[in-house]
């Protein structure tokens, strides 16, 4: 008898866990997502499921059953730095659980269906977001991710074999289920919703380039300081947001040099993560920030540049298919939501793929962090979700 939910989640929770924050550090390509790998295909294994890889470890286990295109349902076992035990691994455990559940309920499928898991889904190391399905899909190139370097400068093609091609060319249909990232389930009391789609959004990198100096004898007229023209921009990114609305600005995470107590730093590079409900208000937004960076070093004598480093168009999901899947449960239909958070499915349903998310509910909203959370109950509803979904599209 395979594990079950419980047991293969209770599996992967010490799996690249902090001590410390409880968070989770499962980089790609590191020791723990490695493990997290490992793990996948042992469970693919003890299911009979046919396990296909490309060269940048994509990883589809397929129950081939009856023929055509197949049903693929699946998510990412990476996470953010720190990031919470829900976001991807939901999806993936979720999608096993539901195979199993399946199985023990007689149902043989006409087509056949796989368990997917794409790597660099946070593009918490390399910088783009969703770099595994963007190589499966074709919409990113080897030759533009083989230059990719992470924090300590390693390559991209340092770690990997090669780009994926070819995993995705028998899938007809793709559902991913996710643990939602906000509330708008737990505020409509539904422990299941279906995407409808996804925000814009995108990652720009600001370099402040300033003159070291010392922090005592430089007089506070003689400096020429990227740290003021960056808290000016991470100030301003703030202020524009909340004046456009509904529109999100983050600056998460900055790196100053030489990063000493005593001196005027020489450089600040900053990344701001923007999102906004439409492409116009995306542009617009970081069009702004950048203006006002650039007028503000003017003032500061420093000079700023932004390099986009991840863009992603708005997404909206085969409308028939969401509402063929929303529709007829015993709690009634399930809501259409929208989500400001990217995802593998986005990337498969702008390369043509049709897509649909299901969403688990998240009692506190809160994502991206160690308190992350999803009641058990309420998984094991989103296994039974899954398995109900594949089962509509695969007979
Ligand atoms: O950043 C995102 O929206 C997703 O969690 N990768
Ligand atoms: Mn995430
Ligand atoms: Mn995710």
């Amino acid at each position: 008898m395979p594990d079950d939910f419980e047991r293969m989640w209770s599996d992967l929770a010490p799996i690249g866990r902090s001590s410390s924050s409880g968070g989770y550090f499962r980089q790609p390509f590191t020791q723990p997502e490695r493990e997290l790998s490992d793990w996948f295909r042992e469970q693919a294994a003890a299911r009979d499921l046919e396990v296909e890889t490309d060269d940048t470890g994509n990883l589809v286990a397929w129950w081939r059953s009856g023929s055509g295109p197949g049903v693929l349902t699946g998510s990412h076992l990476d996470s953010v730095l720190d990031g919470g035990a829900y976001d991807g691994p939901l999806g993936v455990v979720a999608a096993l659980a539901a195979v199993d559940e399946l199985r023990s309920r007689g149902v043989v499928p006409e087509r056949p269906i796989g368990v997917s898991v794409f790597v660099e889904e946070e593009g918490s190391r390399f910088g783009l977001a969703c770099l595994g399905s963007r190589l499966a899909t074709g919409s990113t190139t080897w030759e533009q991710a083989r230059v990719l370097r992470d924090r300590d400068g390693v390559a991209f093609e340092e770690v990997v074999e090669g780009a994926g091609t070819g995993l995705l060319s028998g899938v007809g249909t793709f559902v991913e289920l996710h643990v939602e990232q906000g509330r708008d389930l737990v505020d409509r009391g539904a422990a299941i919703g279906v995407a409808s789609g996804i925000w814009p959004h995108g990652r720009y990198r600001f370099d402040f380039e300033g003159e070291a100096n010392h922090a005592g004898s430089t007089r506070m007229e003689d400096r020429v300081d990227p740290m003021l023209t960056y808290a000016m921009t991470a100030l301003a990114a703030n202020k524009q947001a909340r004046l456009a609305g509904s529109s999100r600005a983050t600056f998460g995470r900055v790196e100053v040099t030489p990063n000493g107590t005593n001196a005027v730093p020489s450089r600040v590079l900053a990344w701001l993560d923007a999102r906004c409900s439409s492409e116009v208000e995306l542009a617009d937004l970081v069009g702004t920030i950048e203006r006002q960076a650039t007028e503000r070093a003017g003032r500061d004598g420093t000079s700023v540049e932004v390099t986009a480093e991840s863009v992603s168009g708005a997404v909206t999901f085969d409308a028939d298919l969401a509402a063929r899947i929303a529709a007829d449960h015993e709690s009634g239909d399930w809501p259409l939501l929208p989500t400001a958070a990217g995802h593998d499915a986005g990337i498969l349903s702008a390369a043509g793929i049709p897509t649909a998310m299901l969403f688990v509910r998240n009692p506190t909203g809160v994502s991206h962090s160690p308190a992350e959370t999803a009641s058990m109950p309420d998984c094991l509803a989103g296994v039974h979700a899954l398995a109900e979904t594949l089962e509509r599209l695969a007979t």
